[in-house]
């Protein structure tokens, strides 16, 4: 799968092993930035893999910063994005098959690396089931 992935500065070093965590399992991994620890602003990196994922230059985003919540707001700005902030997989699964999420927003002051994954895997396995949720999914935009 191409996936997109940004962070600010506090998200960074989550960001970085997130995506040698989908490296290794074979995705194909688009990383939009931050590249250092440098104090940055949450709102570009969270559009820039917004306009990745509604440009079709990735299928799916994931975004990282102190809570997830700035980042997600930022992400949900673009039209098409549906993002979830999730710090437990549960939601990150339903987000997935009952509102189609686009977009999976982690907080780095939130959640260790090892509960963070788990988000990633709940979330990157779950499909949306359509039906009933399509209806409302539709609703949104
Ligand atoms: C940066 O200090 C912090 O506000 C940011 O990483 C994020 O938590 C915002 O929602």
């Amino acid at each position: 799968m191409k996936i997109a992935i940004g962070s600010d500065h506090v998200g960074y070093a989550m960001k970085n092993e997130l995506k040698a965590y989908l490296e290794g399992k074979g995705h194909t991994v688009t990383d939009l930035g931050t590249h250092s620890e440098v104090r940055t602003d949450y709102p570009v990196y969270g559009k820039a893999v917004a306009k990745a994922v509604t440009g079709n230059d990735a299928q799916l985003g994931i975004v990282v910063c102190g809570t997830g919540v700035g980042i997600s707001i930022a992400a949900n700005k673009t039209w098409g994005v549906r993002a979830v902030v999730c710090s437990e997989p549960y939601s990150a699964m339903l987000s997935r098959q009952h509102n189609n999420t686009n977009v999976l927003a982690i907080g780095a002051r939130v959640v260790g690396i090892e509960l963070a994954k788990m988000i990633v895997d709940a979330w990157l396995n779950a499909e949306f089931e359509g039906g009933r949720h399509l209806h409302r999914v539709n609703m949104l935009e």
